[in-house]
């Protein structure tokens, strides 16, 4: 079993979108074995996002990410990591999938809903940035 790392962003919580975004990763068989609702501060996301840090989109990023709340969530299956990508859709959502979550719910490249690890070390660097082993139970 593979574990990954997901946000559902201040876009989508802002428009009551929780139960959708966790209905649809239910549905694909996901396990969510944790998940909070927290208020990201600007420290706290531009440590999250530091790989972009030189990109020229950095600054708006990391306040969009702190204009509300959102919902951290560790999901876990199979090729869980590949398996959320797809779900998410592109980043950009006017070059998402039908049936993706960007595709049905994101707003623009900065407001594109959720957010997901893209790669096994990142998954292992995001989850622990926000989770404590306690706080995780498969
Ligand atoms: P996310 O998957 O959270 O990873 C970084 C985020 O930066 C991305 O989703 C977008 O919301 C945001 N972003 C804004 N502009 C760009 C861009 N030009 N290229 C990639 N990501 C961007």
């Amino acid at each position: 079993m593979e574990q990954t790392f997901a946000i559902i962003k201040p876009d989508a919580v802002e428009r009551n979108l929780i139960g959708k975004v966790l209905e649809r990763i239910e549905a694909e068989g996901f396990r969510i074995i944790s998940m909070k609702r927290v208020l990201l501060t600007i420290p706290i996301a531009e440590g999250f996002y530091h790989v972009h840090k030189e990109r020229p989109f950095f600054k708006d990023l990391t306040k969009s990410m702190c204009g509300g709340p959102v919902v951290l969530l560790v999901l876990e299956k199979e090729g869980a990591i590949k398996a959320w990508r797809k779900l998410m859709g592109a980043t950009n959502p006017a070059e998402a999938d039908e049936g993706t979550l960007r595709k049905e719910f994101a707003v623009s490249l900065e407001k594109n809903s959720v957010h997901g690890s893209d790669a096994p070390e990142t998954a292992v660097f995001e989850i622990s940035y926000f989770f404590s082993q306690t706080e995780i139970i498969p």
